[in-house]
């Protein structure tokens, strides 16, 4: 579980070093042949994630608490088919659950139980989710008994927090919610896949880097074993920080984790030769084993999943701070293992009794890892010392892995769900007071065209317009929203505060704020967030855009709240990459996030943003014209006196586009879409709008597939 205790090595060869001479052998595996038969298959395609039926009526009627009464009764139930480790398989479980929601990453939102990918390749086939496909075997008949009120990703999380309470262990809360892909395609950027390696490559598999969650691919967090499986504490430490910190969790966070997941369980590695072939190399019988004989072979003492053997506590089926008593107790010597990697085992410190017994526990690199920093250790004597700390600190923290992905508290469905998180970045309830939007829109559109004193304002025709700033705005606003877990958006109006204030592309937006501001002053009960998107919609609707959809409520984070963590969209080298990936994390289609492309853009503004000016000077209108220009002209690479690369028009003065605008004219899906859009202008203003309306409203959440923006 650091997670990866339970990688499989003969697994992770197949991806480092023997790449190569395994791939020859296998008719099915991991790395390029997979790739080759995949081609893109998420960036080529449309952005959609196909998901299964829910119910939202079904799963607000489950009874959570019989379902968690199935589980207590099965976990004792130990099956011949695949015996129970000391009879309880809520270790298993436990693991099962972490596994799913662990591959959850900050820096585009990917990974995570919801969705339950768990289920489909590439993810379940990763080296770190050996046997899983066990743990979700035995729970096949409590998904029959429930259906569509109980998801496979609600049923996994629910699994393992029900394991942690039923060994004693203490737990927050239930979000229940979440909705079951019906493919794996959306983690095929976590890899290993041609699209991993697009939006998110790694050089050195061990050492992955971010935006990549992970240090080895196909594991969740790092190697347990130690960097590139060499078994020095000290160079684990700061690698468990840094990839613990990818996934969103601090210091406190990851080592109660890190000690809380291992307070339960054992390492299976009974022999050297490996769990067998993955799932996807044999699919009609996964992971045999190749440990023992008989009708035990692979099984019982036979596991193999990680390859380390043993358990880390002297109780592996009670909830307890014994994990790190022992690692303080104990000095801790390395040996290899039965299942030939190195693993640690407790030997008497100089000052204990020498007749005191040695418990038949282990640990692995990176649990000693915990004593060789000194942020760690200092946390490791809390949880040790005091028991009400440790439950304090894992229960919050469990939580926060379990349901990080699901965005915030509304969200989340069932009677269980604990008070918002401060991970959920909550806000205040919106002014009970509804302003009169309509005379906000008149007062919005008034000012498109007088000069405020707020900002030297951009002449058109030597006339005051602010519209495109507006504009700019609302989409800054609007547009950090991520599909991949819900977070971001223009609800809130974080776009005022710290950190996204001070974001490179949000420029001069407190400015336009301010240009905005006597009109927040005169309505009251008018939030900023539902300014800044009405002031955005009334814009558009001026320079002619058809179809703008306003919908009132939103309500403005304090501005003393602590730091939100939103990550910008991503900037990739490749254009093309960064125009689909961004449309995908955005929840846009193909479609939509062409046309948005064309939006009125203030030519002072661009050059704020360091280019030369914009394609056209008159921003007042918004049309497909942006489209004929783009595929009209010829365009060629120019630097801007900023140091901004940029694309002008051959023969042309003053007309320029960002390489981003051009990957529309390379790419030729989106090609032929603006193709599309130059001949036909009403389905320009179609996409455009559903695209708009789509990224202004996306955060009005109301349960896990509704918005209360629409009816
Ligand atoms: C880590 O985050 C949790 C939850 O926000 C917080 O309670 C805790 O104090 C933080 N720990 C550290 C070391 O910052
Ligand atoms: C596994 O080994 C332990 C310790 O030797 C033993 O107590 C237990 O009965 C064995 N379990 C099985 C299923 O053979
Ligand atoms: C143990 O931790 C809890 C929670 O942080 C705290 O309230 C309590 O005072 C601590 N007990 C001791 C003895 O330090
Ligand atoms: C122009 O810039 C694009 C985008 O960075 C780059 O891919 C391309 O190679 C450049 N072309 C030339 C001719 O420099």
């Amino acid at each position: 579980m650091t997670v990866a205790s339970f990688l499989a090595p003969a697994l992770l060869l197949v991806l480092t070093a023997q790449a190569l001479h395994v791939a020859a052998k296998c008719p099915f595996h991991f790395g390029r042949a997979r790739v080759d038969e995949n081609v893109g298959a998420v960036l080529q395609a449309e952005p959609r994630r196909m998901l299964l039926t829910f119910d939202e009526a079904a799963v607000q009627k489950l009874d959570i608490n019989a379902v968690k009464a199935d589980l207590k009764a099965l976990f004792v139930d130990s099956q011949e088919s695949w015996p129970a480790d000391f009879g309880h398989y809520g270790p298993l479980m436990i693991r099962m659950a972490w596994h799913c929601a662990g591959s959850y990453r900050l820096s585009d939102g990917r990974g995570g139980c919801d969705g339950a990918r768990q289920r489909f390749d590439p993810e379940r086939s990763w080296a770190d989710n050996v046997n899983l496909d066990k743990a979700r075997g035995l729970l096949w008949p409590i998904k029959q008994k429930y259906g569509d009120a109980l998801s496979w990703g609600d049923l996994i999380i629910l699994a393992g927090d029900t394991a942690i309470e039923s060994m004693g262990g203490p737990i927050l809360g239930f979000c229940a919610g979440r909705i079951d892909d019906a493919d794996g395609a959306a983690s095929l950027p976590l890899g290993p896949s041609l699209d991993q390696e697009m939006v998110a490559p790694c050089s050195v598999n061990g050492e992955c880097e971010a935006p990549l969650g992970a240090s080895t691919m196909s594991l969740i967090y790092v190697n347990p074993e130690g960097p590139l499986a060499v078994p020095d504490p000290e160079l684990s430490a700061p690698q468990i920080r840094e990839v613990f910190s990818r996934m969103a969790m601090n210091d406190s966070e990851t080592v109660a984790l890190i000690g809380g997941g291992h307070a339960f369980g054992k390492t299976h590695g009974a022999c050297p030769t490996g769990p067998g072939p993955n799932p996807m190399q044999q699919p009609w019988n996964p992971w045999p084993g190749t440990c023992g004989e008989g009708p035990m072979k692979g099984k019982g003492n036979n596991t193999f999943t990680s390859g380390f053997e043993g358990p880390w506590t002297t109780n592996p089926i009670r909830w307890d701070n014994e994990y790190f008593v022992n690692l303080l107790k104990y000095d801790w010597k390395v040996y290899v293992g039965p299942g030939g990697h190195h693993q640690w085992e407790p030997v008497l410190k100089e000052d204990a009794d020498p007749e005191d017994d040695l418990p038949d526990i282990i640990m692995l690199t990176t649990d000693v890892a915990l004593l060789k920093d000194p942020i760690y250790l200092e946390l490791v004597k809390l949880f040790a010392a005091n028991q009400t700390a440790l439950d304090i600190a894992f229960s919050h923290a469990w939580y926060k892995l379990v349901t990080r992905d699901m965005g915030p508290y509304s969200r989340c469905l069932g009677d269980q769900v604990p008070p918002p998180q401060p991970f959920q970045a909550p806000l205040p309830p919106p002014p009970a007071k509804i302003p009169d939007y309509k005379a906000v829109t008149k007062a919005i559109t008034k000012a498109l065209r007088v000069i405020s004193p707020a900002l030297p304002y951009d002449p058109v025709n030597g006339k005051p317009y602010y519209g495109a700033l507006f504009a700019t705005l609302a989409w800054q606003c609007a547009s950090s929203f991520r599909q991949t877990d819900y977070t971001g958006g223009c609800n809130g109006a974080r776009i005022r505060l710290a950190p996204q204030k001070d974001w490179p592309q949000n420029v001069a937006m407190d400015k336009v704020l301010k240009v905005l501001e006597p009109i927040k002053d005169s309505f009251p009960g008018l939030t900023y967030a539902d300014l800044i998107v009405l002031a955005g919609n009334t814009a558009l609707t001026d320079a002619k855009a058809k179809g703008m959809r306003f919908c009132g409520g939103r309500s403005d984070a304090d501005s003393d709240e602590p730091p939100v963590t939103v990550t910008p969209q991503r900037v990739f080298n490749d254009k093309l990459v960064q125009l689909k990936d961004n449309a995908i994390v955005m929840g846009l289609t193909f479609r939509e996030a062409v046309a948005l492309k064309a939006m009125i853009r203030s030519p002072s503004q661009q050059q704020r943003l360091g280019y030369s000016g914009s394609w056209t000077d008159n921003p007042t209108r918004l049309s497909n014209e942006f489209f004929k220009v783009l595929l009209d002209n010829d365009w060629v690479n120019v630097t801007s006196a900023a140091g901004q690369l940029e694309m002008k028009a051959v023969g042309k003065e003053g007309v320029y586009m960002m390489p981003c605008d051009l990957a529309i004219k390379w790419d030729p899906v989106f090609a032929a879409i603006a193709q599309e859009f130059v001949t036909d202008s009403t389905a320009f203003y179609t996409a455009f709008a559903s695209g708009w309306n789509k990224m202004m409203n996306a955060d009005r959440f109301k349960g896990p597939a509704g918005n209360e923006c629409k009816s």
